[in-house]
């Protein structure tokens, strides 16, 4: 190499960031949420879109914010719906916190900022269910402002670039401060999107496409051999695994037995099944005594499980039927079976509901 050249290891973080941003102008990927090339980004899709993605994948995100757009288009229409409307419009997505602060923020964005979401990372900040993920996020992708949005992705490539050390969560402030000191003042917003699409598609956990990077050159981790075992990470602690009895219980109308969750807490506000407490020492021999009505109830064979953040989850599903003219418990409600679409089930109880009702419908009659 000719005397006084700069290696790649010595690029100006100006120099760093125009090659991220000329493979993000080749490669970007079009998603729903992000305004093309040139066009002004609606702050109001940027922030649902950010709430949807938090903790989930751009493919499982995709058919539930389109729906959600087509039902609720403007911060307003969100605002002014009933809860039920926005929870069912979620279910499905999980973390459903995340859909009543969602619903809180635009009422506060109605009710205190005439309908315009503020363009700071301080003010996005004091809104229900913005974090410091989502208010860099959408500062830099809405407002154009110099935010780190820091997630996962970022964290991963951040951490191969300059093999930081650190482990994370700890790494987080460093790795925040290693985004700002390579963001470009004249695209913050195209600069927060190709990180995030560098992890998605380059940078990814295994077999990064090193080769394809535009961050080949000065990545250390590369260097080293030693991509792959970036971000350090503490060792997790997973929850034991909790057991619980679920009861299906369906009318001879058809209606089937459902309640509401506490709105506070885990699937806050959700629909469900009744069921027993979820303990790591639940006994199922004695399920029948937390059945919500004294009836034959038949277990099935094949328990329903489902992975919350925190533990794993081993549901027993008990399967009953009762008369036409049987009346729910208090605090609970038959809803009839054309109208099961309509209640805010999460993904965990549609799966229990699909078990049990298949238990319960008659085999087909043979030709
Ligand atoms: N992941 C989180 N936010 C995203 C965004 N705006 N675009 C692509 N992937 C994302």
């Amino acid at each position: 190499m000719a005397a006084g050249c700069a290696t790649s290891a010595d690029m100006t973080p100006k120099a760093r960031a125009a090659e991220l941003l000329a493979w993000y102008d080749r490669h970007r990927r079009a998603l729903p949420w992000r305004a093309r090339a040139g066009e002004r980004p609606d702050p109001y899709r940027v922030w649902a879109s950010e709430i949807m993605l938090q903790q989930t994948t751009v493919g499982a995100v995709k058919p539930y914010y389109e729906r959600f757009m087509a039902r609720f288009p403007t911060v307003k229409a969100l605002a002014e719906a009933p809860s039920e409307a926005v929870m069912q419009a979620w279910a499905g997505l999980g973390y459903y916190s995340r859909a009543r602060n969602l619903h809180a923020c635009a009422r506060v964005v109605m009710a205190e900022h005439r309908g315009r979401f503020p363009d700071t990372e301080e003010a996005l900040r004091a809104l229900p269910g913005i974090g410091a993920y989502t208010a860099g996020a959408v500062a830099a992708i809405a407002f154009d402002r110099p935010a780190a949005a820091v997630d996962g992705n970022v964290e991963r490539v951040m951490t191969r670039l300059f093999a930081i050390e650190d482990e994370l969560p700890g790494a987080r402030p460093l790795v925040r401060e290693r985004v700002l000191g390579l963001m470009p003042q004249d695209r913050p917003g195209d600069f927060a999107q190709a990180l995030m699409d560098l992890g998605a598609t380059i940078c990814t956990p295994r077999n990064p496409a090193c080769g394809l990077c535009p961050w080949r050159e000065p990545c250390r981790a590369r260097k080293a051999g030693t991509q792959e075992s970036f971000p350090r990470k503490a060792p997790k602690k997973a929850g034991a695994t909790r057991y619980g009895a679920a009861f299906v219980l369906a009318r001879a109308d058809g209606a089937l037995l459902l309640r509401t969750r506490p709105a506070k807490g885990l699937l806050g506000g959700m629909a469900e099944v009744p069921t027993s407490e979820w303990r790591a020492d639940y006994a199922l021999d004695g399920a029948a005594q937390d059945a919500p009505l004294p009836l034959r109830w038949q277990r099935l064979a094949q328990p329903v499980r489902h992975v919350f953040t925190h533990f794993p989850l081993e549901l027993s599903v008990l399967v009953g039927q009762a008369p036409v003219a049987t009346q729910a418990p208090r605090g609970m409600r038959f809803t009839p079976m054309a109208e099961l679409g309509e209640e805010p089930l999460p993904s965990l109880m549609r799966k229990v509901v699909e078990a049990g009702l298949a238990a319960l419908r008659p085999p087909p009659s043979a030709p």
